[in-house]
């Protein structure tokens, strides 16, 4: 689905925000875990640590941090939500939804709240989703927040999948903007052919929890890392030229792409697709590794906060994920509301 955000209220991002555990996992921990090492870890993925949640931190206090953060930097009262939309895998529990446990911690009374399941595309698709309601009007402020503890679901014996992946959340405040500005095109994408190369088998109604379950570990993270590899480098040059052209722009328009943080090769062929310097990449997916839903919206709020990222400057977002998922966005970035 591929769409141009015209003909309504331009929307944009009022405030960014994220969180990351304290818990530092280094490389050279895992190397103690299982048969890995440092040099493999960082020449195929670029990744040197990741954060691991507290034993008493679920996703919703994860989204907490994160979500305060973004309100504080948009001003936007958190009594004054519209909706919370959050983005993830990893939720606290089937139901109630993290969204629902976020709004009564944020004390966001009149805030509608759903959970939106995309898995590392979820940011994208909460962003796409959460323009349509300012854009049409039903709504003025919608909080969208990516938020993973794939610690969790990790099998920590399966050196293929644990090296790669991290937690942390990071939120951002939809609203109104002057127009020209905020989302020019968003792209969305599904194929669901591609379901079982990556997956949490069991823990559903498909396969409860049972012993056995627990014996295979199908409960955590399964990957077929070389396929996903494959489609990951494909849709990320499609998907970013898609946006580009259906918002008018070039590739020399570009002042930032801000790419899903899964490993720095598939993020290295993106680069090399839209031709683009290596300055005009937000990259952190050394210090985090891959925090799947949370990965755009951490990276994103780094680089507003540190004053990298301008008023006026073109962004690209863009990722990809099980489902198989993808998703994109061209902006003109301003947080600038329109009163
Ligand atoms: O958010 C979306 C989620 N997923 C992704 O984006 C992941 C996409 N895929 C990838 O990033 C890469 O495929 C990986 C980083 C997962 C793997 O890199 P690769 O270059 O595709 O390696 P490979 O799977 O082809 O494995 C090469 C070798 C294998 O050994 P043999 O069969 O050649 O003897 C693996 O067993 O590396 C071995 N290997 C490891 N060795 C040391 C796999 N994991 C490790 C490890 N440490 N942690």
């Amino acid at each position: 689905m591929m769409m141009k955000t015209n003909g309504g209220q331009s929307v944009g991002i009022l405030g960014t925000g994220s969180y990351v555990p304290e818990k530092v996992l280094t490389n050279q921990d895992l190397e103690k875990m299982v048969d890995t090492n440092d040099e493999w870890i960082v020449s195929r993925t670029g990744i040197k640590e990741r954060r691991i949640a507290a034993d008493d931190q679920a996703a919703s206090d994860l989204a907490y941090e994160a979500a305060l953060k973004a309100l504080d930097a948009s001003g936007v009262a958190a009594e004054d939500l519209d909706l919370i939309i959050v983005a993830t895998v990893t939720e606290d529990m089937s139901f109630p939804s993290t969204s629902n446990l976020l709004q009564d911690r944020l004390g966001a009374k009149k805030a509608a709240a759903f959970d939106l399941s995309a898995a590392c595309s979820g940011f994208l698709y909460g962003l796409t989703t959460g323009t349509q309601f300012i854009q049409n009007g039903m709504y003025r402020y919608v909080l969208v927040v990516g938020v993973e503890v794939l610690s969790r679901i990790v099998n920590w014996e399966d050196r293929n999948t644990c090296v790669l992946f991290g937690d942390g959340a990071g939120a951002a405040i939809l609203g109104p903007v002057e127009d020209g500005y905020g989302f020019l095109s968003f792209e969305l994408g599904s194929d669901g052919s591609g379901g079982d190369l990556l997956k949490q088998a069991a823990g559903g109604s498909r396969r409860p929890i049972d012993e056995k379950v627990l014996e295979d570990k199908s409960h955590c993270i399964y990957m077929n890392g070389r396929e996903v590899f494959k489609f990951a480098v494909r849709v990320m040059g499609n998907a970013s030229e898609n946006v580009l052209e259906k918002a008018g722009l070039t590739k020399e328009d570009v002042d930032f792409l801000v790419p899903h943080q899964a490993n720095i090769r598939i993020i290295d062929s993106a680069v090399n697709r839209l031709g683009l310097s290596y300055d005009k990449v937000v990259v952190n997916v050394n210090k985090y590794g891959n925090m799947s839903s949370a990965s755009i919206p951490v990276a994103l709020d780094e680089a507003v906060r540190d004053g990298r990222i301008q008023d006026g400057d073109i962004l690209v977002l863009v990722g990809f994920g099980a489902g198989l998922t993808w998703g994109a966005g061209a902006m003109k970035w301003s947080t600038k509301e329109k009163k």
